[in-house]
């Protein structure tokens, strides 16, 4: 990874091996075949064959059916280790995984300008973004650099009347419009300020989304245990050690 761009821009564009794209998306696939009854499905024309009306249904069997899916998960991992290592550690915690279909012109799932950690995910957390169709404009996600979304968090800390809409109205043009292939995906620091609005292209974008953080790097500090290992993360990668002493209590005796 380039550690530079990646401290400049809050984000790395990472191009992974196009049978391992290809498991992903045939993965989806197959799942949206038979929840629809559907016999040949194409992401970018699914709002063509599947209604509207019925997208949540979806949404919701395909985010249960690769949660539970041992070996989508494992993949996702397995292609992306080095760069997760990279950035976190080899010892982590994923979140589940968030899946997003965005019809052209469907309002109904949006995420507006904001940053997870002002919605108490921890800073030391990185989230994956992986697309599997092609994406630009606004049938992507956008990201303000670190140094723009410092400015206006700022902003909204000491001018309680400015809130996250103005910024969204004053700070459009500062906004990066993620332009990705199929085969590739964006790590980025959910730190930046990002989102998506309404898709304007007109094929649909779906995509899903995960996040990792070091097993000992802090988690959130003003929300209690809110998002912590137990009811937010599952753990990767435990070491030996970690598992005996997540197995015996010898931390309360500890001084
Ligand atoms: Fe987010």
């Amino acid at each position: 990874m380039n550690h530079k761009n990646f401290i400049k821009y809050g984000y790395e564009k990472i191009r992974y091996k196009k049978k391992d794209a290809d498991f992903l998306r045939s993965t989806i696939i197959k799942l949206i075949k038979t929840k629809t009854k559907l016999k040949k499905v194409d992401l970018n024309e699914l709002h063509k064959v599947y209604p509207v009306n019925k997208l949540n249904q979806l949404r919701l069997y395909l985010y249960n059916k690769i949660n539970k899916d041992k070996k989508f998960n494992n993949k996702i991992y397995e292609i992306f280790e080095n760069e997760i290592s990279e950035l976190v550690g080899s010892e982590n915690v994923q979140s589940y995984i968030s899946l997003s279909i965005q019809y052209p012109n469907d309002g109904t799932s949006l995420l507006t300008l904001h940053s997870d950690s002002s919605q108490s995910d921890s800073v030391f957390q990185v989230n994956l973004w992986i697309p599997f169709v092609n994406v630009k404009k606004t049938k992507s996600m956008f990201i303000i650099n670190p140094k723009n979304s410092i400015d206006i968090l700022k902003k909204m800390k000491n001018n309680k009347n400015y809130k996250i809409h103005d910024a969204n109205k004053r700070y459009k043009k500062k906004m990066k419009w993620l332009n990705l292939n199929f085969g590739e995906a964006i790590f980025f620091s959910p730190n930046c300020l990002h989102g998506n609005v309404v898709n304007q292209e007109m094929t649909t974008r779906i995509s899903i989304n995960l996040r990792f953080k070091n097993l000992y790097s802090p988690y959130v500090k003003n929300v209690g245990n809110l998002k912590n290992i137990e009811n937010f993360y599952k753990t990767v990668n435990k070491k030996l050690i970690t598992s005996f002493n997540l197995h015996y209590p010898f931390n309360d005796f500890a001084k």
